[in-house]
């Protein structure tokens, strides 16, 4: 079969992506612009800011995707953008940009789904380091700022499908980092800032209740599961939004509002703020109340994970999406994992958050089967995944 080069292009929420993968397997260039700095002022993503800050992005960004790879607009053999989940104007921004290069260039346009695209994101290092053989059924957990996902996934030839069998039923786990950051005055995005103080706090100083997940889920429906949970088919949903009160109530018993508005200040100070201005700006209590949080969302995003494997047999575990990033749910994934003789994999960190690569790979058994989409499709910001 000949080789096929993808320029994948993503645009779902604040980073602006393009890249060229060659088959689903080789990764020849991906370029990623983050809107982190026009975002930062607010603590977290203001959607109209997104918008604008992808149309300003996204020429500069292909065209550096194409010079890197050494290849034309001319030269590619498809393109594949992001349709969704995720913010519509920042979708759109990527959309009409891919359509407009597929309709001028006439080329195959393929539209990817932006969780497909975590997935594939697995799939592509490990072709890309030799590992052809998948052993399935496969789970795969997409833990991400808008998700907190589990799916079953399928392979039929050069078709994949997917199964839900849980999801966050309030917060995402990366949307929790983010929150807690933000209540803590530790500024956005609150994941890798918590990744790297939980080394030097005490994960055992604050105990957080275990999340309750007992009224029945009425999203479930539209989350094309497919079925309704039974004894075949269980499900294991997350919450976090109960955790992030915890801590707000655990700020205001413990008089931290004060320390937390001067550190607020002082970080905004800094353009980048280093490990040691973090450290400079937060006391020992500080320290304990994320270390012991990022403990408790890792322990039980493992722990209902592998349950998952267990009900489920699975033969293969993925773990993948922004907080995939995270050190220690990285080791407890693969040391829980070892324990039960689960093989975990993970993307590498810079394929763990947003990517374009990741929606080339994603497109490219859609470019073999020829799925390619009608000019008139359009960004589905809740987009499901099946
Ligand atoms: O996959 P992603 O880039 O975008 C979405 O699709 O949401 O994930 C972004 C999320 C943010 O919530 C961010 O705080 C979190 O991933 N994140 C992390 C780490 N790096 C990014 N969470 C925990 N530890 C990290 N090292
Ligand atoms: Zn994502």
């Amino acid at each position: 079969m000949l080789d096929a080069y993808i320029l994948g292009i993503e645009s779902s929420c604040d980073e602006t992506a393009a890249a060229v993968v060659r088959s689903g397997e080789q990764v020849i260039s991906n370029v990623v612009a983050s809107q982190f700095a026009t975002h930062q002022p607010y603590g977290g993503v203001v959607p109209e800011l997104a918008s604008r800050e992808h149309l300003r992005a996204i020429v500069p960004v292909v065209r550096q995707a194409l010079v890197e790879s050494n290849h034309t607009y001319e030269s590619v053999d498809a393109i594949a953008v992001t349709q969704g989940p995720g913010l519509a104007g920042a979708l759109l921004v990527g959309i009409s940009y891919a359509k407009a290069l597929a309709f001028a260039l006439e080329k195959p346009l393929i539209a990817v789904n932006h969780l497909e695209g975590h997935i594939h994101a697995v799939l592509l290092e490990e072709r890309q380091k030799g590992n052809h053989e998948l052993e399935f059924p496969v789970l795969a957990l997409v833990v991400s700022g808008g998700h907190t996902h589990l799916y079953l996934a399928t392979q039929n030839q050069n078709s994949w499908t997917y199964e839900n069998i849980g999801h966050t039923r309030d917060d995402a786990a990366g949307e929790a980092f983010d929150k807690v950051a933000k209540l803590l005055g530790l500024g956005y995005p609150g994941g890798p800032v918590i990744d790297r103080l939980s080394t030097h706090g005490d994960a055992k100083a604050v105990k957080f209740p275990a999340a309750q997940i007992k009224h029945p889920d009425r999203r479930g429906r539209n989350d094309g599961r497919g079925v309704d949970a039974d004894d075949a088919h269980p499900r294991f949903d997350f919450s976090y939004s109960g955790i992030k009160t915890a801590i707000l109530r655990y700020v205001e018993a413990h008089n931290m509002r004060d320390a937390v508005e001067a550190r607020r200040r002082a970080l905004s100070q800094i353009v980048k703020p280093k490990l040691e201005d973090y450290l400079q700006n937060c006391d020992k209590r500080t320290l304990d109340l994320v270390t012991s949080f990022q403990r408790a969302i890792v322990e039980d995003l493992a722990g209902k994970t592998l349950a998952a494997a267990r009900a489920y047999d699975i033969a293969t575990l993925f773990v993948t999406g922004g907080v995939a990033a995270n050190q220690e749910l990285r080791q407890t994934f693969e040391r829980e994992g070892a324990k039960e003789g689960l093989p975990v994999f993970f993307p590498s960190r810079p394929l763990s958050t947003d990517n374009a690569a990741m929606i080339a790979a994603a497109a490219y058994p859609k470019f073999l089967t020829k799925d390619f989409a009608p000019m008139d499709f359009s960004a589905e910001a809740g987009m499901v995944l099946r």
